[in-house]
């Protein structure tokens, strides 16, 4: 028996007085935290949160961090939001969760009815985080090709450069060295075509002529190898992992066009990009194309609850239904469907609708638009793009910790920007201010004089 260190941890929980110094010290001790080298926590600070308030992050001291980057793009309207944690609190007196194997619930039809209308997809079969949903959309394409008799389309493409999550077969069709190479006898192989980041076109190219020269080379592998290929998936319009790389929606248009006529599905991972971060509530819609898949997650629940989702057509589930049991989608997470998960992505979808979120986005963007133009006119400035909601550029710098002095200096002036390698963005959640947006913008440019003058 050994309980005497799980009580003493228990007492030290309760009786320490919750101030910065504390919560760092048992975070450190107990919590090993995500995508990060915990030795690096030796001289890069952990900021502990008190709570949050709308766009912003508190901690115990009082010190405010206006939350650029959505807290790794999942909050759509503030931290604490009176409306979802109404919605939530009276959730909680109905059904908080059950099991959605043999049993269902009123918040999961509606979403699932509410995402149908929203998509055209009428078929939603939910996970929890994005890899999950990544791995749901791959195993039933397989599937549906094996459950059609055609057993052998069992491989996948995906964008050089793209980002879908990293449990192991998400991570086999992830093209970031740094997140796969570790792992790389555990993935199965997966083939990248070109992306069609329009940062990579030839001088004088347009994104849409780069875009369809990199159909071209889609449709080149695809003549070649269509019949042991299961699916396409792509992150529609901005490949967020990538350096938010934007690109024409021409690609979306031609890939569905390929997709179609070569008998391939077309998975659109719509993780990062859906729910209003483009511009239209999904991306695929600027494309005017449907996928056969699609992944959603994020900011479904507004940032509140870890749900994902892949909504699929008639015809993939038609392919599924059937006396053999084999022949079904035998895929389960214990939280499938969670009932307060969907009920944060009902009142989520309420706030689309009664704000009509994506006509006033629309207005603010055009507003911070104006409030970047001197970022886009700094000399150490290249490539500045935005897309909806999203704002991105890179650095001229030789500096190989650019991106950590940067994060430093955010924190220091109380803004939370993650830059990824020398690219520099603000994702910020949609009810941030004319004021915050202005102090962001104005922060950005003061960290550029100091690290990039
Ligand atoms: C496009 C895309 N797909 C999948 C994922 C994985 O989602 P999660 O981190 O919830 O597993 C992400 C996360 O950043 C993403 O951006």
């Amino acid at each position: 028996m050994n309980d005497r260190p799980f009580l003493f941890g228990r007492e030290v929980a309760h009786n320490i007085a919750m101030n910065n110094d504390a919560l760092l010290r048992r975070s450190l001790a107990a919590v090993w935290h995500p995508c990060t080298q915990m030795k690096h926590h030796e001289t890069l600070p952990l900021i502990p949160v008190a709570h949050g308030e709308g766009a912003w992050l508190v901690d115990f001291d009082g010190k405010r961090y206006l939350d650029g980057v959505s807290s790794w793009w999942v909050n759509l309207f503030g931290h604490a939001n009176p409306r979802i944690n109404a919605a939530l609190r009276a959730q909680l007196e109905s059904l908080e969760h059950v099991i959605l194997a043999g049993f269902t619930h009123e918040p999961v039809v509606t979403l699932s009815e509410r995402l149908a209308a929203l998509t055209g997809l009428g078929h939603a079969f939910y996970g929890s985080d994005g890899a999950s949903a990544t791995e749901i959309a791959l195993k039933m394409s397989f599937h549906y090709w094996r459950n059609t008799g055609q057993p052998g389309k069992a491989r996948f493409i995906s964008l050089q450069n793209s980002y879908h999550g990293e449990t192991v077969g998400a991570l086999s069709v992830t093209d970031v060295a740094l997140f796969k190479d570790t792992y790389a006898p555990l993935l199965r192989q997966s083939t990248q075509v070109p992306s069609p980041d329009w940062r990579l076109a030839e001088p004088g190219e347009s994104a849409e002529a780069y875009a369809l020269r990199c159909a071209g080379a889609l449709e080149r592998h695809l003549i070649e190898h269509h019949a042991e290929t299961a699916a396409l998936i792509v992150e529609p319009l901005v490949q967020g992992a990538a350096g938010m790389a934007m690109y024409h929606p021409v690609y979306l248009q031609r890939a569905r066009a390929l997709c179609d006529q070569y008998g391939i599905h077309l998975i659109a991972d719509e993780i990062a990009v859906g729910f209003g971060r483009t511009g239209t509530m999904f991306a695929c819609e600027q494309a005017g194309i449907r996928p056969d898949f699609m992944c959603l997650s994020k900011g479904i629940t507004g940032g509140y609850l870890p749900l994902s989702v892949v909504l699929t057509t008639d015809q993939v589930y038609a392919a599924f239904y059937d006396d053999a049991v084999t022949r079904g989608f035998l895929h389960s997470h214990s939280y499938t469907g969670n009932a307060l998960a969907c009920r944060a992505a009902l009142a989520t979808l309420d706030i689309f609708a009664e704000d009509d979120v994506i006509n006033a986005n629309r207005q603010k963007a055009a507003a911070f638009d104006g409030l970047m133009a001197p970022l886009k006119a700094h000399p150490a400035v290249r490539h500045f793009r935005h897309q909806g909601m999203i704002w991105a550029f890179d650095v001229a710098t030789n500096n190989p910790s650019f991106a950590r002095d940067f994060y430093l200096a955010g924190l220091r002036r109380g803004v939370l920007l993650r830059p990824m390698g020398t690219t520099v963005y603000c994702m910020p959640p949609y009810i941030v201010t004319a004021d915050d947006m202005a102090f962001v913008t104005s922060s950005m440019l003061s960290i550029l004089e100091e690290l990039a003058p």
